[in-house]
């Protein structure tokens, strides 16, 4: 790259095609979707693509075909085909961690070859693949007996964040592909109740734990997972042998594996490659092969890498991920949205908004670029969200009417996987209205030609003019839901390929774990506390009540 390039890239809000599209923005200020729409027959049908079983309609978004190609030449600006090939690559482009972002290696083919350091990591991939669906039949058969010499029918995923959030987040997705005899729970908060409540009902001689840790230090999952080590003993009279056919382990991490007695043959492990939100399609999705079984889970892998090869090769302008990065980077940072509310208008997507706010905010909440030096615009937006049609008797109202710009992704299916009377039409119904209403709105005229009192006109007008996505799917299967989760990764990479900052680490985790360590061994002691006086004032304050007086 030249240095002129270098240089742009460093500076991407100073750069000649970020101002022209702070120029356009201001152009199209003031026309409203209605007009677009109304002056373009077309645009509902030429902005959306049409790939890899995914409908994505981007046409209620305020933008004109100006619009993309002026993101389009952002893009180019930030050398995005080049930081693309870089990640498929292997290249360390986690540079903070001085690591390679190889998630992609996790669902190629077995003949594809993926190199990291000059090795080619699939085979490895593979291997683990093989064994963990090996270890599923054995569980799935009964042939994997507990201590006790009873088949296992309780599985309890122990992990947090990306060793949580992914698993459980599929769990649901896929809970109609899963085995209904086995039951799955997560625990993942260092509160004992999680642990108390997942664990209450079950009885330990039937009950398989996998620890979910890619480093196996974390704190939270540490806790939890000697907590479960305590429950099982006790069900078995503290025989330590009791540990081995009842705890498995997935992590990068050995040591710390055998050293909480779990042996390196019922370990399953990933590598340092591998982000812990890039990380459900690796073993950290043990239970949910264990739930779905091998094949559904190699469908899931399939889906993923469909949509890795369109990423890979698409040009930019049909490019599903390159598009919705460059349309939030548009809402974000040309028309000040601050938040995205993503909606699936399908109930087994209900922890789909929450595995997205780990995989876009740990990703892309960044305020240095790749070189240290402030990054000079927005990053990531505050992602949240609820399955419809719930949200639509809740939230909603702010979005139709509130004084703030939310762009939404709607997410639907075209089948429901429990047809029952007309409830999806219903459903299907009622996401396409939500996106029609944000548009298009409802004018003065047209509330006042309603018979409506004229004090009560402008509590009825719907301004419109509010941005939205809309995914159409088929139907939700393992395969949907693999091209779906990796749209969100590759857009999420676009997004910081823009901003210029690294997408993979996390440093924003460690200064709260840090002084958590401090101040657990104050909470029970007598030394003062040497913090700020707020901290103090609560420390003893925690003590007192834990002490039973105020
Ligand atoms: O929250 C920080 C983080 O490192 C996440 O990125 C990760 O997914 C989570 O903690 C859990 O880490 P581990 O899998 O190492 O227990």
């Amino acid at each position: 790259m030249s240095g002129v390039a270098q240089e742009q890239l460093h500076s991407i809000s100073r750069s000649a095609a970020w101002g022209a599209l702070e120029a356009h923005a201001r152009e199209l200020g003031p026309h409203h979707l209605r007009e677009l729409f109304a002056a373009d027959a077309g645009r509902g049908e030429r902005l959306a693509i049409d790939a890899i079983g995914i409908y994505l309609d981007y046409s209620k978004n305020r933008i004109t075909d100006e619009t993309i190609r002026l993101l389009l030449a952002l893009a180019e600006e930030a050398s995005l085909r080049e930081r693309i090939d870089a990640m498929f690559g292997g290249d360390k482009v986690n540079v903070s961690e001085d690591r390679a972002a190889l998630h992609v290696a996790l669902r190629a083919p077995r003949n594809a070859v993926f190199r990291v350091d000059g090795d080619n990591v699939v085979p490895e991939v593979h291997a683990v693949l093989d064994r963990m669906a090996g270890f599923c039949d054995r569980v799935r058969s009964g042939a994997w007996r507990g201590h006790g010499g009873k088949p296992i029918r309780n599985v309890i995923n122990i992990g947090i964040g990306g060793s949580d959030l992914g698993p459980v987040m599929a769990y649901e997705a896929l809970r109609h592909y899963s085995r209904r005899d086995l039951r799955f729970r997560f625990v993942s908060n260092v509160d004992g109740t999680d642990f108390a409540e997942a664990t209450r009902d079950l009885a330990a001689d039937e009950t398989l734990f996998i620890v979910a840790s890619k480093t196996f230090t974390t704190q939270e999952t540490m806790t939890n997972a000697r907590s479960a080590r305590d429950w099982t003993l006790a069900a078995f009279g503290g025989e330590a042998s009791a540990v081995a056919r009842h705890f498995v382990a997935v992590s990068t991490n050995t040591d710390a594996v055998t050293a909480f007695g779990i042996a390196a043959d019922h370990m399953f492990g990933f590598w340092d490659w591998v982000g812990g939100r890039y990380s459900m399609d690796s073993a950290i999705g043990l239970s949910t092969m264990l739930a779905i079984g091998p094949d559904h889970f190699h469908a899931m892998l399939a889906g993923f890498h469909a949509m890795d090869e369109h990423f890979h090769g698409a040009p930019f302008e049909a490019n599903l991920p390159v598009l919705m990065g460059l349309l939030g980077v548009w809402n974000n940072n040309f028309l000040g949205a601050r938040t995205l509310a993503v909606l699936p208008y399908e109930q087994y997507l209900k922890r789909f908004p929450a595995y997205l706010q780990q995989l876009t905010m740990e990703s892309n909440g960044k305020r240095v670029r790749l070189d240290g030096r402030p990054v000079g615009c927005e990053t990531g937006p505050i992602y949240w969200g609820e399955p419809g049609t719930n949200g639509q008797h809740s939230f909603y109202q702010l979005i139709h009417q509130g004084t703030r710009l939310i762009p939404c992704d709607f997410i639907a299916f075209g089948e429901s996987l429990n047809p029952l009377g007309a409830h999806h039409e219903l459903l299907l119904a009622n996401v396409l209205a939500q996106s029609e209403a944000l548009a298009f709105g409802k004018t003065a005229d047209e509330v006042r030609a309603e018979g409506t009192p004229e004090e009560l006109v402008p509590h009825r007008v719907f301004e419109g003019n509010r941005p939205s996505n809309t995914l159409l799917l088929e139907r939700l299967t393992p395969a949907a839901l693999g091209t779906l989760v990796a749209l969100y990764e590759h857009s999420v990479f676009t997004q910081a390929t823009i901003w210029n900052i690294d997408p993979f680490d996390q440093w924003g985790v460690e200064l709260g774990k840090q002084l958590a360590r401090r101040i657990v061994p104050e909470l029970s002691g007598d030394a003062a506390p040497a913090h700020d006086s707020s901290t103090n004032a609560l420390i003893r304050r925690c003590r007192a009540l834990r002490a039973g007086r105020t």
